[in-house]
């Protein structure tokens, strides 16, 4: 892994933005690749702008390597200000542009980025902007694994979508 990578993974894991659950969230997504076992949650909330129904604020958490950490870090940023449409458009790699060309055992780091967004922000965009959509309650104690373990949560319905298995050669490598 080139040492550029590695550097701007760094400066990125430095100053993480957005992470930590986002109270009264229109639309959670959570997905897990069970390749390497990381799992990332996203929080996205809406605001009215311009007639348009546009993500105002969106947090993350994460079992993940650092390099799924700076992806999501920076699609929160990203995605601010899009439609969930927009959003969904958008791909991985964009997410992931500032940390430059992705080693090949990294880039289904930022599907997991992609995949949470998608998780949720589909039921959004399907129904035409972010309406009521059932939600679960998501209260204090905030992290992930408190969320995982939490009765309520499973009667909710909150569930963890395993993505695909990627081929891109091995998924030993953490940064
Ligand atoms: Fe699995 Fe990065 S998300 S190693």
């Amino acid at each position: 892994m080139n040492d550029d990578f590695q550097n701007r993974v760094a400066a990125a894991m430095a100053n993480p933005q957005n992470m930590g659950e986002l109270p009264n969230a229109d639309a959670i997504g959570t997905v897990g690749n069970a390749d390497c076992g990381d799992m990332l949650r996203v929080w996205v909330k809406f605001k009215e702008q311009g007639g348009r129904k546009v993500i105002d604020r969106a947090s993350f958490q994460s079992f993940g390597c650092e390099t799924a950490i700076a992806a999501a870090s920076l699609a929160m940023e990203l995605i601010k200000g899009k439609t969930a449409s927009e959003a969904l458009a958008m791909r991985g790699e964009e997410f992931a542009k500032d940390l430059g060309p992705l080693p090949p055992t990294k880039v289904h780091c930022t599907s997991l980025v992609e995949g949470a967004l998608r998780e949720a922000l589909a039921p959004v965009s399907d129904a035409g902007g972010p309406g009521p959509i059932a939600q679960p309650a998501v209260t204090a104690p905030t992290t992930l694994m408190d969320a995982f373990n939490k009765p309520e949560e499973k009667k909710a319905g909150v569930k963890v979508v395993f993505l695909k298995p990627a081929n891109d050669g091995g998924l030993s490598s953490r940064a």
